[in-house]
């Protein structure tokens, strides 16, 4: 019954021609077109080009941070991130397991091991409660490391992930990690254009990063972007994504082990385009939010409310709160088979073979809110 008046109620709101309405589909209406034929023209496909310069200045001066660095996608940008905060083989990097897999694999990718602490219900984001307590009970400061009680390993960084573009409460959290000296990567993947109070999503630690991938609310195909207020720590992400190769006119050198994770300015050109309607955008999922506030009011059904940290939000993706997980299987179930596409939130880190022998707290919320939490179709309309 619920199921039903739903479907009825997200096919108002779409009013799409097609029976299938998908969970959020990319919409290319600015000068995409435009820009990729001028780029195919220039024969600048590759790494370097305009776009990729032209994206770097755009992000920097959209989320106020220094220095933006474009990457292939949000993982890599993560994965640099954290090797340029200083986590190492071996260490530890303190996140949430109530996430997307890239979250936990970036820290995997650094030879470290994640260690997973609760989020809280309303930002379902990183719990600076939880996050504190641990540290309480596991971290000893020796010197300025904060090495784990149980496991030794040095505790080397802390990444918490804004979940569906809602901030974590991230000023509280960053507060701890300067008490306790540790560097603080935000994994805004899902985050680009939410503020809180004038602060963009991913400008609070010494690194953010950002995923354009093609379900997020702008796309470059696939894409990522590394922003940072520290020149250095800028320059160095341009550098060992650039495979650390030292200037100069023709000698090939690099002094140290890097990546080639530049983004292609093909990509960049698509999402210079993206970046200018990105406003647009969030305000017209803004409506979508609006309509589903009165739509599900009559379909019984809870709408969860944006948290008191995010004072704006991109309206990412919007979701609802089942009452059980035998409520959320049977609501995901009878809006698939009906054309409307709904997913339930990640299913927690630990649960997965990589990561079954992390260390985790008792995981309260995040075990509620995965048996509760189904994102429904928030597209741009
Ligand atoms: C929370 C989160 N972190 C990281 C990523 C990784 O980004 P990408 O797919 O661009 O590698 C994504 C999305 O894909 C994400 O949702």
């Amino acid at each position: 019954m619920k199921s039903a008046l739903f479907i009825q109620k997200v096919r108002d709101i779409y009013q799409e021609a097609s029976e299938f309405i998908p969970l959020h589909a990319p919409v290319f209406s600015g000068r995409e077109k435009e820009y990729l034929i001028e780029t195919i023209d220039s024969t600048f496909v590759s790494s370097v080009g305009k776009y990729v310069d032209a994206v770097e200045t755009f992000g920097a001066s959209y989320t106020k941070t220094k220095k933006a660095v474009a990457v292939v996608n949000g993982t890599a940008a993560m994965q640099v991130a954290l090797r340029l905060v200083g986590v190492r083989p071996g260490e530890e990097v303190i996140t949430q397991a109530l996430t997307f897999v890239a979250t936990a694999n970036s820290i995997a990718y650094n030879g470290a091991q994640p260690v997973f602490v609760d989020v809280d219900r309303d930002t379902m984001g990183m719990s600076p409660t939880a996050l504190k307590n641990f540290l309480e009970e596991f971290g000893d400061r020796q010197g300025d490391k904060v090495i784990n009680k149980k496991t030794g390993a040095r505790i080397a960084a802390v990444l918490p992930m804004h979940t569906f573009g809602f901030l974590c409460r991230i000023s509280e959290i960053k507060k701890i990690c300067d008490e306790w000296g540790l560097p603080l990567v935000e994994d805004a993947a899902e985050a680009l254009g939410s503020f809180m109070d004038g602060k963009s999503a991913g400008s609070f630690g010494q690194i953010g990063t950002f995923s354009f991938n093609g379900n997020k609310i702008i796309t470059s195909g696939g894409g990522g972007l590394i922003v940072t207020n520290q020149e250095e720590l800028g320059l160095k992400a341009k550098y060992i994504t650039t495979t650390a190769k030292r200037p100069h006119p023709f000698e090939y050198y690099h002094d140290e082990l890097a990546f080639n994770f530049r983004m292609p300015n093909v990509n960049a050109a698509l999402l210079l385009a993206q970046f200018e309607k990105l406003e647009a955008y969030r305000q017209s999922k803004s409506a979508v939010y609006s309509a589903y506030k009165e739509a599900l009011v009559e379909a019984d059904l809870n709408l969860v409310p944006v948290p008191e940290t995010t004072t704006q939000w991109n309206h990412w993706l919007i979701s609802v709160q089942l009452e059980s997980r035998v409520d959320r299987d049977s609501f995901l179930k009878e809006t698939n088979a009906k054309g409307v596409m709904t997913r339930p939130i990640w299913q927690l880190m630990y649960s997965l073979p990589m990561y079954d022998n992390c260390q985790r707290d008792e995981q309260t919320n995040a075990k509620f809110l995965e048996e509760r939490i189904v994102n429904i179709p928030s597209s741009v309309i």
